[in-house]
């Protein structure tokens, strides 16, 4: 499995996702500007990997701060990196994890060395953690899908979109090891196409058999029965169980139900954003319209079309049959069953 993000002396190091399949780049960040950017720029993506990002960024904000001036630095870089992408809480959640142990440190009158060097190790405890959540997640999501069956997913929700071992692909991959002989369907995803350059890399790297499918074709494959399952990943679900995913989830979602398929989303706790109380609080994110008008700097619409770029949509908690998370399965009534598992992993 790939290494989607390490911290090296050297800097923060991130496999290039813009290059995947073409080329396996790595860029390395030497300060939390780079940082910002790589995650801006899509470099790395994915609710759980932006999280593990954050967290090495304040670490190396912190790292090169100066004593002086320490605390106004921090904050300086807790700014800057939580103005990167507005949609995955786990952004907003790994930044208040290193606010929290930094604080602690502070008060305690720990040296400025000292409190570098524990958010350092903090940073690289929230990426041990996201693996292993995501390995005990999909040990609970595996027994879901159908023996032999076809199971649909889109996005990419895999190693590549958290510190490794996948949400959504985390439940296909435990289920594929403990011996369930799946087959998956992957949307392209588009406008970004995760799902063709990275979910169909992914897959393939592991010798699980996987089909590409354009967006639109996923209605039509339902209804002719090809489709057992559907699981996705999150970027932020609200105390409702209301769920923000890759664009075109809700789509999938209502298509699911009314062809009687069970839609499942796999996510840590740590996606759950017990806040806000239903997704219509969860902000969007619109990203640049180039996404849209351009395939990899290749024009494909007159230039100057207006665009609307929403990158994440809302999917009501009606059309969710279960959510996955590393403490156990949550059903509907969401709002004491996301509650009591949340408070589980605080425990
Ligand atoms: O815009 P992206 O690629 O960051 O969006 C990613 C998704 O929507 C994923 O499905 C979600 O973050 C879950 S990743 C385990």
């Amino acid at each position: 499995m790939v290494n989607t993000i390490e911290w090296t002396d050297a800097g923060v190091v991130m496999i290039d996702q813009r290059k995947l399949p073409a080329e396996e780049t790595f860029i390395t960040c030497r300060d939390y500007h780079e940082v910002a950017d790589a995650i801006r720029a899509m470099v790395i993506r994915g609710a759980p990997a932006i999280g593990c990002a954050a967290a090495m960024g304040v670490a190396i904000g912190v790292l090169k701060a100066s004593d002086e001036n320490m605390d106004a630095e921090f904050e300086q870089v807790c700014d800057v990196l939580a103005a990167t992408r507005p949609t995955a809480v786990n952004l907003f959640w790994a930044i208040e994890r290193m606010r929290l142990l930094y604080q602690g440190q502070r008060d305690s009158g720990g040296s400025p060395s000292a409190i570098r060097q524990s958010l350092i190790a903090e940073a690289e405890r929230v990426l041990r953690e996201d693996i292993a959540s995501n390995e005990a997640l999909g040990r609970h999501g595996a027994a879901l899908l159908p023996t032999g069956g076809t199971v649909m997913t889109h996005c990419n929700a895999g190693a590549l979109a958290t510190g490794g071992y996948g949400t959504a692909l985390g439940v296909i991959r435990a289920a594929v090891e403990e011996g369930n002989p799946l087959n998956v369907l992957a949307n392209e995803t588009r406008p970004f196409m995760q799902g063709s350059r990275l979910t169909v890399w992914e897959l393939q790297q592991d010798d699980i058999p996987v089909k590409l499918l354009t967006d639109s074709m996923a209605g039509h494959l339902m209804r002719r029965g090809k489709v057992q399952a559907i699981v996705v990943g999150a970027d932020r679900i609200a105390a409702n169980g209301d769920v923000a995913n890759k664009i075109g989830t809700y789509s999938l979602a209502v298509l699911a139900k009314e062809n009687g398929i069970p839609f499942y989303v796999a996510a840590p706790t740590t996606t759950v954003d017990l806040n806000l109380p239903s997704g219509d609080e969860i902000p969007i994110e619109e990203r640049s319209p180039d996404e849209v008008t351009q395939i990899r700097g290749h024009q494909i619409a007159p230039v100057e079309t207006e665009v609307w770029n929403p990158a994440f949509d809302v999917t009501p908690n009606r059309y969710v049959a279960a959510i996955v998370t590393e403490q156990g399965i949550a059903r509907d009534p969401y709002v004491p069953a996301l509650k009591a598992l949340v408070e589980q992993a605080s425990e």
